[in-house]
């Protein structure tokens, strides 16, 4: 690889501009309003990958958001990649904590402010614009695929459908994905591990109508204590989730595995100072680094009822709901915990309530490889870059695809991020370092010389 930080020197401010104007665009998935500018990041996301010459692009509609395909074969008896990312974003709520308009795209302190900024419009443009510098130098050394999808944040529920349609078109030796984060700017690290998720959407009903609080309060289930009460009981004292069965198919770490995972370096004090807590809660007897990486957890996301509007209204109200999701681990399946769940919560419901479970989406956790050629060739990409070899860690969230990726197309991911956990995805004031994208684009190409060097 010749003329990397060159090619990036010259053309950075207009790398930039686009990127930009990418994250200008409001793709909320989750929310209709927001409909015609999803399609409107797709087309933009299929324009560039033409400027940046990739052939066959297309915008291939499903029954939710489109798919944007892209490709450049330099050889059929080369390897290829298939990179893999999103251009729709979390909703932007709540707009009033932003400093600067979620779709208006600011600099400050060396950091992009825009929702999609890190999760994952500026990850996954880098790709685009990494393509465009290994097209433009000549040294694409093997071929390239982009599937870059519009429901990554509601589920990727029409993505399996592509998928097992496409399955020609898709065939690679190994997908490529920047949509994780690192451990610091000064601590490359690549996660070989991402949870699945079971997230679902309960309804707890009492009475018929919303009641006097006065007139039946003490006589009839309120349906917001009852939730409260039934939403307590799902942990007990050491943080362990009380559901029969939830932990049944949890795989245990083995003692030099966990050791490893201990090793990365954690600042626990500036992780709380970040997040501007006092002390720290998690499962009795695992570290941080497991609790987020290795252990199955339970949150709730939301939960509503009853009078919430100014001042006060007495009610006993009829009905109170709730979101959960439930972040997994190997071996447990989303299909299988949601069962669970459902009949665990129905159970508990004391008398006089009423409990409807509906299931949302689901995702099943992975576990990349360590040794093979892709992820070595990551390793060895981000040693050049970053001028120190990454550390292999676990992740937290979930990219329900690439589970899909391994059964459906028999492929292993290379989960090569460079966001931060502290860059504030899915929160308000979300951002992306300048220094992560410009090294996101720096370190692809080399990605890309040593996977050919390694398969060759
Ligand atoms: N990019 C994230 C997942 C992620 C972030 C993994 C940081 C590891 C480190 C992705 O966009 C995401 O937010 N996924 C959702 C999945 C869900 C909506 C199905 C998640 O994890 O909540
Ligand atoms: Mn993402
Ligand atoms: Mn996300």
């Amino acid at each position: 690889m010749q003329g990397v930080q060159s090619y990036i020197d010259t053309h950075k401010d207009r790398f930039l501009e686009e990127l930009f104007s990418l994250l200008r665009i409001p793709s909320v998935s989750a929310n209709p309003d927001f409909r015609e500018d999803v399609f409107e990041a797709a087309e933009f996301v299929a324009d560039r990958l033409r400027d940046a010459g990739a052939d066959q692009v297309e915008v291939c509609p499903t029954d939710g958001y489109p798919v944007v395909y892209g490709e450049k074969i330099i050889d059929p008896d080369a390897p290829t990649v298939l990179v893999y990312g999103h251009y729709d974003v979390q909703p932007a709520d709540p707009y009033d904590l932003w400093h600067s308009p979620p779709f208006e795209p600011t600099i400050k302190d060396g950091k992009i402010y825009a929702r999609g900024a890190c999760d994952d419009k500026g990850q996954m443009y880098m790709h685009i614009k990494a393509f465009e510098l290994m097209m433009q130098t000549q040294q694409l050394p093997c071929n390239i695929k982009f599937m870059i999808e519009g429901e990554e944040e509601v589920g990727s529920a029409n993505l399996a459908t592509y998928i097992e349609n496409n399955r020609q078109r898709l065939k690679a030796d190994v997908v490529l994905i920047s949509d994780t984060s690192m451990i610091a700017n000064d601590i490359p690290s690549i996660d070989v591990g991402l949870r699945g998720l079971s997230y679902l959407e309960v309804e707890v009903t009492g009475p018929n109508r919303d009641l006097h609080s006065g007139v039946y309060g003490g006589a009839v289930a309120n349906p917001i204590n009852a939730l409260c009460q039934m939403i307590a009981s799902l942990h007990d004292s050491n943080r362990h989730i009380t559901i029969p069965g939830f932990y049944d198919r949890v795989q245990e770490l083995s003692t030099s595995d966990r050791h490893l995972l201990n090793q990365a370096p954690f600042d626990e004090q500036a992780y709380m100072d970040d997040l501007g807590v006092g002390g720290l809660l998690g499962e009795k007897g695992y570290t941080t680094a497991e609790r987020t990486g290795t252990r199955p957890t339970l949150d709730v996301n939301g939960i509503w009822g009853g009078y919430t509007g100014e001042g006060s209204k007495t009610v006993l109200p009829s009905k109170a709901y709730a979101k959960i999701s439930m972040r997994l681990v190997p071996n447990q399946t989303s299909e299988e915990i949601t069962m669970l769940f459902q009949k665990h919560f129905e159970q508990i419901a004391p008398q006089g309530i009423k409990v409807e479970v509906r299931p949302h989406h689901g995702g099943e956790p992975v576990v990349t490889p360590t040794d093979s050629p892709a992820y070595l060739a990551a390793a060895e990409a981000m040693t050049v870059t970053f001028g120190k070899a990454p550390i292999p860690t676990r992740g937290g969230g979930s990219i329900p695809i690439v589970a899909l990726f391994e059964r459906v197309l028999g492929l292993k991911s290379v989960l090569m991020g460079f966001g931060l956990d502290s860059d504030a995805l899915h929160s308000p004031n979300e951002h992306y370092g300048l220094f992560n994208f410009y090294k996101g684009i720096e370190t692809i190409p080399w990605f890309f010389h040593y996977f050919s060097q390694n398969t060759r």
